[in-house]
């Protein structure tokens, strides 16, 4: 049978990520720096085992029941507390929704603000999930190139200024914190001046997340664009699976209250509801505060981490690669010579050398360059940081030699 005739035409807009299928080529003696997972020993295991059996034996009906689309209200309150304590003013529970991830909340904002042939702009590179999320529904989408302090402001009035004049320019989508893939933060400057652009412009703007609570730079890290939204056009992301763990499934969205309500309307049809049983786990892990002092364990960990993968790249990569130095996030990005096609070096890495990455290119949502890669510094082991790194180095040493 051949099941194509049968597919959607969006089904065929869906690409299946490099990430996924870089898997089937990883056995144990490879070091994959490739994934983005976080380290496991900053998990919370032994609270979550507690807190989980207190909320069966205390309120089982409604941890297994079915709840409100929206959340359950005593995690959105906790949630517009430890916000709050971020200097993240939210008015209150009505500006919250529960999602199943970021991720969802990514798939409902293309839902929600998408029709096919709108414009939309990220920063470019960026998180290759989001690129997905979002072409399902059929936009063009515009990538503005970044700079060490985030996405570039000059290029991004201009190519507003140019792609309005053509259609519909809905939101600009961006990782202000530790983005994903480079590990960039923008700085506060840029920010400000992101916000004044979607203002005059009159655009929406996603802030995604997920990075910003375990900022482990020196100092503060800058305003969260929704601490600076005095207009409710910014939509803001976060993510449990950063600050507790991934297998929870728990995100969140704050908004104005009008949006938040269309959010719930999407998702009503997608799954109704989050985990109840999941929701009130996060509730308890916020309330115990638990979370608040896992925090300074997690940025400890990855301080650590990215500081010797740091330290090896600079021991083992030959002249002409460069690399990003993250204050936040859970990837380096590196840029090797213009010569090099990190995706056909790929095959290199893996079956001569075991070690593993990202190519950088379809992190690009015009696919424009093909010498970057994604280096996740957060769940190798130190030993796994370092010998990676010195057998990587050697790939592009190869690869180099190949084509020079
Ligand atoms: C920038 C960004 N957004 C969203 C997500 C999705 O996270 P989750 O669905 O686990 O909340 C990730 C995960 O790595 C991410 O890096």
């Amino acid at each position: 049978m051949d099941i194509n005739q049968f597919l959607s035409d969006r089904s065929r807009l869906m690409k299946a990520s490099e990430i996924r299928e870089l898997l089937k080529w990883i056995t144990e003696d490879v070091i994959s720096l490739g994934g983005g997972m976080p380290d496991p020993s900053s998990f919370p295991t032994k609270e979550i085992i507690e807190i989980t059996r207190d909320v069966l034996s205390t309120k089982p009906d409604r941890a297994l029941q079915y709840g409100a689309t929206g959340g359950v209200a005593e995690l959105k309150e906790e949630i517009v507390r430890f916000m709050g304590k971020e200097g993240i003013k939210i008015e209150g529970p009505e500006n919250i929704i529960i999602t199943v991830g970021s991720q969802e909340a990514l798939d409902i904002i293309g839902r929600l603000f998408i029709n096919p042939g709108d414009y939309i702009i990220t920063e470019s590179p960026t998180y290759l999930a989001a690129i997905q999320a979002f072409r399902i529904y059929g936009p063009k989408i515009v990538g503005v190139p970044m700079d060490n302090d985030g996405i570039r402001i000059d290029v991004l009035e201009d190519t507003i200024k140019k792609l309005s004049g053509d259609g519909k320019v809905k939101f600009i989508y961006v990782i202000p914190t530790g983005q994903n893939p480079t590990g960039i933060t923008m700085s506060m400057e840029r920010r400000k001046a992101l916000l004044e652009i979607a203002s005059r412009y009159d655009l929406l703007v996603i802030e995604d997340d997920p990075y910003g609570y375990i900022y482990f730079g020196d100092g503060t890290p800058p305003d969260r664009l929704k601490a600076m939204d005095t207009e409710g056009r910014v939509i803001y992301l976060s993510t449990f699976s950063k600050i507790a763990a991934p297998g929870l499934r728990l995100g969140w969205v704050a908004a104005s209250k009008e949006i938040i309500r269309w959010f719930e309307l999407a998702k009503q049809s997608i799954d109704l509801h989050t985990s109840t049983l999941n929701q009130y786990i996060a509730a308890e892990l916020l309330k115990r505060g638990v979370i608040e002092r896992n925090i300074p364990k997690i940025k400890e960990i990855y301080r650590t981490k990215r500081d010797l993968m740091l330290q090896a790249l600079g021991e083992y990569m030959p002249e002409g690669v460069t690399w990003t130095r993250p204050s936040a996030g859970m990837f380096i990005w590196l840029s090797a010579p213009e010569k090099v096609d990190t995706g056909e070096m790929l095959s290199i890495a893996i079956k001569k050398y075991r070690v593993a990455y990202v190519p950088g290119k379809s992190f690009y949502p015009n696919g424009e360059r093909h010498n970057d890669m994604r280096l996740n510094f957060t769940y190798p082991t130190p030993q796994q940081i370092f010998e990676g790194i010195r057998r990587l180095a050697l790939a592009i040493k190869e690869y180099l030699s190949l084509v020079s």
